[in-house]
């Protein structure tokens, strides 16, 4: 996609914000209800355009966007600043991490979270936030329920080195794609499965392409809310203080539907009968678990041991 810099013209100041799921989802409304908070504020004087489902920008050219100033924020799922220099933040995609959104928020409005969000400065990025999607399903066109089930499958996932091996360990091939190129990809068979939160499932109609959704709840699904340190230092305290304050209740508000999002999600699925929705028992979900653990091991190294330590003292563990 072509990188465009010029604002329409305006008199105000603007903030495009441009993300890739669908408006009705955790995401989405969260970024529906920052417009509209920070409109009201500044009484019109600020306007946001919130650009959904990449029809703007998407996985690939978002952050350069953001960095040349084409738009002024973002809200990238935390498995992609891995590889855009950040792969502390490939700590969120360890399989089986969190045990419930509890530790998640312990996490992530803990040290930690606030760490991982400075750091970005090392890219002249700053972190406003973070917002919670939920936990990830398996889906594919068979029940994924055990670690036999996954052998040779091409799974789409997200371009995490941690995710890829956590498909690796569990026999299937990982394939990095867009998400927004995802249900195309499944539908023509260059991939057979994928992994997501249930609102994402359900928004991108991946459940007309996959015949059977699994519930594993084996790993976790997030956000940074990012824009860059030219737009930020551009502003005047007063609007800074005016943005952070909406960005803050719309995250909360996005953090308290998130869950529900996904339950509505999944009835909708269940209504639609077009896959079947498969519950793993304990045993089941044990041997998934055990079968990812080596990830841990291997991905020490690059997600950073110092980080792992911190996250499981925060988790006291
Ligand atoms: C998102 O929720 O922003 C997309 C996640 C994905 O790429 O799977």
């Amino acid at each position: 996609m072509l990188l465009c810099t010029q604002t329409p013209a305006h008199a105000g100041l603007l903030i495009r914000f441009s993300h890739v799921v669908a408006e009705d989802t955790p995401k989405g409304l969260a970024a529906q209800r920052f417009k509209v908070l920070v409109e009201q504020r500044s009484q019109g004087r600020i306007t946001v355009v919130v650009y959904p489902g990449a029809q703007l920008y998407g996985d690939r050219d978002e952050m350069e966007a953001l960095q040349i100033g084409a738009v002024e924020m973002l809200a990238p799922s935390l498995s992609k600043f891995g590889r855009l220099g950040f792969p502390e933040f490939e700590l969120f995609d360890l399989p089986f991490l969190f045990g419930n959104m509890q530790e998640v928020q312990i996490v992530t409005t803990g040290p930690v979270g606030q760490k991982l969000l400075a750091g970005l400065a090392r890219q002249h990025l700053v972190g406003l936030g973070y917002l919670n999607n939920g936990f990830k399903q398996m889906s594919g066109n068979r029940p994924l329920l055990e670690p036999a089930d996954f052998a040779g499958l091409r799974m789409r996932v997200q371009a995490s080195r941690v995710i890829a091996a956590q498909m690796r360990a569990l026999g299937a091939y990982p394939v990095a794609l867009p998400f927004s190129e995802t249900r195309e990809a499944l539908g023509q068979n260059v991939v057979r499965g994928t992994e997501n939160p249930l609102s994402n499932f359900w928004t991108q109609n991946m459940h007309t392409v996959q015949t059977d959704l699994s519930l594993t709840n084996h790993g976790y699904l997030g956000y940074a809310i990012v824009t860059s340190e030219r737009f930020w230092l551009s502003l005047n305290e007063a609007d800074r203080i005016l943005i952070s304050r909406a960005l803050r209740e719309a995250l909360d508000f996005g953090n308290q539907i998130a869950d529900a999002q996904n339950d509505k999600a999944l009835n909708a699925l269940r209504e639609s009968a077009t896959t079947r929705v498969h519950t793993l028992t304990p045993a089941q979900r044990t041997r998934l678990r055990k079968t990812v653990q080596p990830v841990y091991e291997q991905f020490n190294h690059r997600v950073g041991p110092q980080w792992i330590r911190d996250v499981e003292k925060a988790l006291a563990r």
